[in-house]
């Protein structure tokens, strides 16, 4: 396939705006053909500034035979439907995270898509971001030793999504849950790439915001197959800016990742190693490392399409990460530890 691959965009809202927009605005291999969103406006604002078409029915565009793959941003209880549909309609999909609310559904997905031989996987914007990929660099050329515990916090400032029992996002029919499938999609995701499957696991969750349905805070904490410890905390009610922290604890050494932190990414060698030193490849960006990192991943997908080449994200990795969202809502609801 030579020239951009086509797009139609569903679902025009926050993360759209923020970062997903910015892919079609550099159109580098790929271009917006049909963007759509219930809200006509929004529709019709975006299609302008893209020279796309707008439209407020995503069905439209199932029989458009200019649309090669659809970039998929809404709200999580049409995942899963709207995602099969583009499918059976033999469209190559994209879809925000998490893959699906349920792992039944992100598996049968996954199958879909390799029976009709399309890309189909999550744009899971953690494999795209600088400071991950040097860090797994650093952990597989063995500078760190052998991997004793690995630490996720994912914090950000949703008192007014969630304070607002219309939206989606803090009702349990509209998101499938709070933090452990929303923010916890990310650090799940980053497990499984970077030290493989995670072995049992015991998760604790607790909410602030009295109007929301579902869960503000939570960790989920266990141990991985290779015999690391983990711990994936994520919380909604941090007046900051959202903010992703990783350490990556070893036998020989120490890495921490934090979006805020200049330099971002530091590797400390050894216990007298107070200074450390900052990972090579990764610059002071915390304005733009989650919308770069997005907008990364569509271009990315759009190149696997165009060099008929696997995901950079591994469809299986996303359907992973909502198994695994699965077990932890099963462990709050038990109190009792789950063995995957
Ligand atoms: N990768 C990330 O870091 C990241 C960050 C934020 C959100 N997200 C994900 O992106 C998705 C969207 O989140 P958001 O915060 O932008 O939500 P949002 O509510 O701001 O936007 C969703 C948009 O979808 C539109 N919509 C809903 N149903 C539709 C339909 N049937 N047809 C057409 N349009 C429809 C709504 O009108 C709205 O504009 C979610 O899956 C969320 O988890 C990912």
């Amino acid at each position: 396939m030579t020239g951009s691959v086509r797009f139609g965009v569903v679902g025009l809202g926050e993360i759209y705006q923020l970062a997903h927009h910015l892919a079609y605005q550099r159109a580098d291999g790929l271009e917006a053909t049909v963007v759509c969103d219930l809200d006509q406006d929004v529709a019709a604002r975006t299609a302008e500034s893209l020279g796309a078409e707008a439209c407020t029915d995503y069905r439209r565009l199932l029989e458009d035979e200019r649309i090669q793959a659809v970039d998929l941003v809404l709200p999580h209880n049409v995942h899963y439907k709207v995602a099969r549909e583009f499918l059976e309609a033999g469209k190559h999909v994209l879809i925000e995270k998490p893959m699906t609310v349920d792992a039944a559904h992100a598996r049968e997905l996954v199958d879909l898509a390799a029976a009709k031989g399309l890309k189909f996987t999550v744009n899971e914007n953690t494999r795209f971001i600088p400071a991950y990929q040097a860090a797994l660099d650093v952990i597989l050329r063995g500078e760190i030793g052998d991997v004793t515990l690995v630490r996720t916090l994912i914090s950000g400032n949703e008192f007014e999504r969630l304070g607002n029992p219309k939206l989606w996002k803090g009702r349990q029919d509209g998101s499938g849950g709070g933090t452990i499938i929303d923010a916890g999609a990310h650090s799940f995701y980053l497990l499984k790439w970077m030290f493989g499957e995670i072995a049992s696991l015991r998760a604790l969750s607790d909410r602030l915001v009295d109007v929301s349905q579902v869960e503000d805070w939570s960790i989920v904490c266990g141990r991985t197959r290779s015999g690391a410890l983990f711990s994936v905390e994520s919380s909604f009610t941090s007046g900051g800016p959202w903010n992703e922290r990783l350490e990556v604890h070893g036998t020989e050494g120490l890495i921490v990742v934090d979006q805020h932190q200049n330099p971002p990414a530091m590797l400390f060698r050894g216990k007298r190693d107070h200074e450390g030193s900052p990972l090579p490849g990764t610059a002071y960006e915390p304005r733009t490392w989650k919308y770069n990192s997005i907008a990364a991943g569509i271009e990315s997908f759009a190149r696997s399409i165009a060099n008929d080449e696997p995901t950079a994200v591994a469809p299986e990795d996303g359907a992973y990460a909502v198994r695994v969202i699965e077990l932890a809502y099963e462990s709050v609801a038990t109190g009792s530890p789950v063995t995957l």
